[in-house]
């Protein structure tokens, strides 16, 4: 099978991946690049496990094939931290439990961001309905949604 040398550009930083075009993202980052912060749910687009930014839009990685996503700006959980000082939407998921086992919490977490910066986290049931493509199978949703509506207000 074809082998493609791809620049991805991740959380700022160029990254080179050898790969096969069928490779998505979601692999790339994870199997590629050790990025596993981005987790893998479903592989299907079910579950929100692996959500990212693309140029700032939320994005199922695992439905977005890498070598379609040369020239844009990636962003991981991995790059939402400014060193040692946590996204306020990490400190609110800690601040409110918004976890329990923890899994689904990196996919959250983007999808949280997303649903503030794009104005949808102004009253309860908006901000449900942005987050409704992210699962939780502990259901810690409550604590989810007020961590999401903290960082709103
Ligand atoms: Fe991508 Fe579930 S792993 S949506």
């Amino acid at each position: 099978e074809v082998v493609t040398k791809m620049t991805l550009r991740i959380n700022g930083q160029p990254r080179t991946v050898q790969a096969e075009p069928r490779v998505t993202l979601l692999d790339a980052l994870r199997e590629r690049l050790d990025l596993t912060g981005t987790k893998k749910g479903c592989d299907h687009g079910q579950c929100g496990a692996c959500t990212v930014f693309i140029d700032g839009q939320r994005v199922n990685s695992c439905l977005t094939l890498a070598v379609m996503v040369q020239d844009k700006e990636i962003t991981t959980i991995e790059g939402l931290a400014k060193g040692d000082t946590l996204h306020p939407m990490q400190e609110a998921f800690l601040k409110h439990d918004g976890f329990q086992c923890g899994y689904c919490t990196p996919g959250q977490i983007m999808s949280g961001v997303a649903c503030v910066k794009e104005g949808h986290a102004k009253t309860d049931s908006q901000c449900r309905k942005w987050m409704s493509g992210n699962l939780c199978r502990c259901g810690a949703y409550a604590n989810i949604l007020a961590a999401v509506r903290e960082v709103a207000d």
